[in-house]
């Protein structure tokens, strides 16, 4: 679904499917009212209440997901979006992981005793113990999560229908302590519906149709919560017995068991070829073991069924203690409800929508992994402007269009092959230019104690290098305008390197923790009057400086801008798109990047425009927030010690050092991907 374009699309027809089955929408207006759903889940008894809390494992876990992509470039700096990216934090716990209700959902799982895979491990979604109509919600959450701008009023609406939900249902769970968990999460839901209702406040200007879209976002997460409760319920109908349970596990081994067992006889015929004949059903064949010498019923321990699974026996290892448990129990009582939380009911799997899902959900929480690799085809074709690359443009009018295009890009499966070439430039002359020219000579092999010297050294000399201005500086405040105006494409992306990072709270590790706060930080943190961009429109406006709208084309054709003006915010919005691809090279770059904002460059420019009356706030604000002590320059660092840590710890010193080879090339390819940009500046000066 992210993976390529036919997984995209995919998914894309899946969510259409899913709103266009939605029934007739009411027309009452969207409040802030509390809806409660109208199907409650009725477990029989505490082991099914453990069901419940594993079948809803996917649609927790994946909490908020949708929102994760919503702040864009091109998007991040308006006031719904704004409030979108708050909501999404506070569910991945950006401040304070510890509240991060995903984390607090699998807190809660480990507490009843249940063991479910990991979002990072790459058979999540094909974890039989989740039933297909389980992942028909995170399905959902998934594919809007990749379409935040073609959907955005449906987002909306699943947003604040997501927020209004009264979590008083979680109460039911008695046994699990539902009512704690409710209790917990009601005060959680306050705080997002409120940020959610001032979303939707923001979205007033929108036409009708967008309020009967908004509509229908609410209608689906609302009808599609109902939906998973209603089979949720069905599905626990009726209680299995132990017999149904190890029939499941017998079809489940049924594959791999084939061919071990030709000596091993039931009434005269070989167990394989009784296991051949199961496929259907393995009753028959259950009954004929039963009725066997390899089952004890007076003494189960005694079995021979039981002694072959232990150490030395021919079947050890080949069920674990739980199915081993299973087994016992068969043996005593097979007609007895189950007890297991962790049942088989693969015969219930549904598939809505007429939408193969299996196999998708892990490649859109890959975050595109096989596209970033590589692998994937590009989503070119879908883009307006795929004739650019007929050669007939010139380079800089292709460059220019590529701004626009990476602004309208919405997931990574859109980008355009040209993005990949950019960067491979780019690293490429960086690659060349670190050989003939060492960045520092002590950074050739990585020590975390030399790194964090020479970052100190570099931080002292920039400092020491600065003289306040005394007199009438070189540059007049003409130069400083014409300047402001060059720096606008790079300063209005501001952040988009990081754009990608954000993703399940159970898949931000602390390096992308880290990175995550730190775009966070450039795009205003819900606050659209602290979004960097929006700083800088504001110094703009207090310039009289008009531009056409950064989205459009003719921003990127604006003729008082040099070709170089783009040549930055190219490279940094491939990179954010591409982040998992380029991760060694994006961590680099990123620091780079903060320690630009530290120079004496930048506090000599602080003087210049105080000088001439131009507001110097977004220059301020980035000496300020890049610190080296405590602020992104110091996290950019973290981020890489920690990063280079793992790595040398899961694959050795070699691989490490092989990683700093990159990390250094990132962090040198700024000042390449910037070379044409700064020479046209001191030209003009
Ligand atoms: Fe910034
Ligand atoms: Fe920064």
């Amino acid at each position: 679904m992210g993976g390529t374009v036919s997984d995209l699309r995919q998914g894309e027809d899946f969510l259409r499917a899913a709103l266009s089955e939605l029934e007739a929408p009411s027309e009452e207006p969207i409040t802030a009212a509390i809806w409660f759903p109208s199907i409650v889940p009725t477990p029989a008894n505490d082991v099914q209440e453990r069901v419940v809390l594993q079948v809803l494992a996917p649609f927790m876990l994946l909490e908020g997901i949708w929102l994760a992509r919503v702040a864009q470039p091109a998007t991040a700096h308006r006031l719904m979006e704004a409030k979108f990216f708050d909501i999404y934090c506070r569910m991945v716990g950006l401040s304070n992981q510890t509240q991060a209700p995903s984390l607090r959902y699998r807190a809660w799982l480990t507490i009843c005793g249940l063991e479910l895979p990991s979002l990072v491990d790459p058979g999540f979604f094909e974890d039989r113990r989740f039933p297909e109509f389980s992942l028909n919600l995170p399905l959902i959450h998934l594919c809007l999560m990749h379409r935040p701008r073609s959907f955005l009023p449906e987002l909306l609406g699943y947003t604040l229908a997501h927020s209004a939900m009264d979590s008083n249902w979680w109460g039911t769970l008695r046994a699990c302590r539902g009512e704690v968990w409710a209790l917990e999460r009601r005060e959680f839901h306050r705080e997002i519906q409120v940020l959610a209702m001032a979303a939707l406040e923001a979205s007033l200007p929108f036409a009708d149709e967008a309020t009967m879209r908004i509509r229908n976002g609410w209608n689906l997460y609302r009808q599609e919560f109902e939906c998973l409760m209603r089979e949720l319920n069905d599905w626990m109908r009726p209680i299995p017995t132990v017999s149904d349970v190890l029939s499941e596990l017998v079809q489940m081994r049924r594959p791999y068991a084939i061919g071990y067992h030709r000596r091993v006889l039931l009434q005269g015929r070989s167990l394989d070829e009784w296991l051949r004949d199961s496929k259907q059903d393995p009753r028959p064949l259950l009954e004929a073991l039963r009725a066997s010498p390899y089952v004890n019923s007076q003494c189960p321990e005694a079995s021979r069924l039981i002694r072959a699974l232990e150490f030395g026996g021919p079947m050890f290892g080949v069920m674990n203690v739980e199915e081993r448990e299973l087994c016992l129990k068969w043996i005593e009582e097979p007609q007895k409800e189950s007890d297991s939380a962790s049942f088989f009911r693969q015969g219930m799997r549904t598939d809505r929508y007429g939408v193969e899902q299996s196999n998708r959900y892990s490649q859109s929480m890959r975050g595109n992994d096989e596209f970033q690799r590589g692998e994937g085809r590009t989503f070119s074709s879908l883009l307006p402007g795929k004739s650019m690359r007929s050669g007939r443009l010139s380079t800089s009018t292709f460059r220019r269009q590529l701004f626009t295009m990476l602004l309208g890009v919405e997931s990574p499966a859109d980008l355009p092959p040209a993005a990949i070439r950019t960067i491979e430039g780019v690293l490429l002359r960086s690659r060349w230019f670190s050989r003939l020219r060492p960045l520092d000579r002590r950074l050739r092999i990585y020590d975390p104690e030399i790194f964090h010297q020479f970052l100190d050294d570099l931080h002292r000399r920039e400092t020491e290098r600065y003289h306040p201005l005394k007199g009438t500086p070189r540059t007049d405040r003409n130069y400083c305008r014409w300047a402001i105006l060059q720096l606008a494409p790079t300063i209005l992306v501001d952040g988009c390197w990081l754009a990608g990072i954000a993703t399940a709270a159970e898949r931000l590790d602390r390096v992308r923790h880290t990175l995550l706060q730190i775009y966070a930080d450039e795009i205003g943190s819900g606050d659209c009057e602290w979004n960097h961009p929006n700083v800088y429109r504001r110094l703009l406006d207090s310039l009289d400086i008009e531009l056409p709208a950064l989205v459009s084309r003719e921003f990127a054709e604006d003729s008082r801008f040099l070709d170089a003006s783009f040549d930055i915010p190219i490279y940094l919005l491939s990179m954010g798109w591409l982040s998992e691809r380029y991760f060694p090279e994006l961590l680099g770059l990123n620091l780079s990047i903060e320690m630009n904002g530290l120079g004496a460059g930048y506090m000599k420019m602080v003087d210049i425009l105080s000088f001439h009356g131009i507001d110097p706030t977004i220059i301020r604000l980035h000496l300020s927030i890049d610190n080296l002590a405590v602020g992104h320059a110091a996290r950019a660092a973290e981020a890489i010690t920690v990063f280079l840590e793992e790595i040398r710890q899961q694959q050795g010193d070699a691989a490490m050092q092989a990683v700093w080879g990159r990390i250094l090339v990132g962090y040198r390819s700024l000042n390449i991907a910037a070379i044409k940009l700064v020479l046209g500046l001191m030209i003009r000066v």
